[in-house]
């Protein structure tokens, strides 16, 4: 039985004005009327699964607990991180946790924050690599490119090792553009889904081998963990010691026994508006809306109102963002540059 761990610990602050840090993306609803994080439980279905295990800021214990309520959705704990320390620690802490007890099961590692439309092809990628991580590889799902973006994971495919499965000839997080229109133009690489399936102990045996002091302070953030309720705290000192790093740099990268698995699954990781506005319905002019919203003479545009009418005539390929305290118009095609406000809004507290 595969143990789900929901990573939802992330900021996602290029959906500013909508994600704030008390409330980012995950727990929003984005694309229908079902959170983020309800739809990653959702797509579970069809797999067999324990409860997930989740990992979450100590700040939204609430919101998770409120919106797997909402669902009737249970869990196998909710671990509250007192400061994000990235993901590395936190697929680490799930792996501890589920060794604890001389178990040693499948970690389906999925982030909160992804849009999936064919689940079906979801739960039979997922199904088909069991067979490699019971092997004890280190399974990343991979996406087929189709831009040169630098926010992901890139991954050339390697020799077959099943009938689903390719060694990992090189894992490369990040890259510039210029290196990711490379890969793109090569056709030899896919983008990391950032979804993973391995053996919780694997996982710690490599964590071990290329990061000893992100499992040790893991160690001893879990030794002094209490439990109350629903919630797993962790010692607080211990995991504020915990260095910064995502699975990505601090394992995928230099491990030897990754595998890639296809995923076919129209993904998307909804990293900006505009990434938004590809996944949601559009009108026939192009244009997602949501909320209270009159346009005329609009195209290719994002809409999105809160709680004022909002009305655009005679614009192409915006984005337009309405709440309570904030609006954000910007042009479709610099949606990546929000950060660059929400970095002038921290400076400025
Ligand atoms: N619990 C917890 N704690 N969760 C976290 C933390 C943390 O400190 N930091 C991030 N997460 C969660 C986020 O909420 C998200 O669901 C997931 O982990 C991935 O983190 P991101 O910060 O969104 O990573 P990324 O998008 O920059 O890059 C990763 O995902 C890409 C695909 O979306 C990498 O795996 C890339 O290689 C990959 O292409
Ligand atoms: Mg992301």
């Amino acid at each position: 039985m595969l143990l789900p761990v929901i990573m939802a610990g992330g900021s996602g602050s290029r959906l500013w004005p909508l994600s704030r840090t008390l409330y980012p993306k995950q727990f929003l609803s984005l694309t229908n009327n079902t959170t983020m994080l309800q739809e990653t439980v959702a797509r579970l279905e069809g797999l067999s699964h324990q409860a997930p295990f989740f990992i979450c800021n100590e700040e939204h214990r609430f919101i998770v607990a409120e919106q797997l309520r909402q669902r009737q959705l249970s869990h196998s704990g909710i671990v509250l991180e007192p400061v994000g320390r990235n993901t590395a620690p936190a697929i680490a802490l799930a792996a501890l946790h589920a060794t604890a007890n001389d178990d040693d099961p499948l970690l389906l590692v999925l982030a909160a924050d992804h849009v999936i439309l064919n689940q079906t092809a979801f739960v039979d990628a997922v199904n088909s690599a069991v067979p490699q991580a019971e092997a004890g590889k280190l399974v990343t799902f991979g996406i087929v490119p189709h831009a040169p973006e630098t926010g992901y994971g890139y991954i050339r495919q390697g020799q077959a090792v099943s009938g689903v499965a390719y060694t990992v000839d090189a894992f490369v997080e990040k890259p510039d553009t210029e290196t990711a229109q490379q890969y793109l133009d090569s056709g030899e690489y896919y983008w990391n889904s950032g979804m993973f399936l391995f053996k919780a102990s694997r996982y710690l045996q490599e964590l071990e081998a290329y990061r000893p002091d992100i499992l040790t302070a893991c160690q001893q953030a879990m030794m002094g963990a209490r439990g109350d309720l629903d919630f797993i705290r962790l010692d607080e000192a211990a995991f504020s010691a915990c260095p910064d790093d995502s699975v990505d740099y601090a394992v995928m990268e230099k491990t030897q026994d990754a595998v890639v698995v296809p995923m076919d699954v129209n993904w998307s990781d909804v990293g900006s508006w505009s990434a938004l506005w590809e996944v949601n319905a559009k009108d026939t002019q192009g244009n997602a809306t949501q909320g209270d919203v009159l346009m005329e003479n609009t195209t290719n545009s994002y809409i999105y109102s809160q709680s004022k009418l909002v009305a655009t005539v005679g614009v192409d390929n915006l984005v337009v963002v309405e709440t309570k305290d904030a609006v954000l118009i910007a042009h479709k095609d610099k949606v990546q540059d929000v950060k660059g406000i929400v970095n002038q809004l921290k400076k400025a507290d």
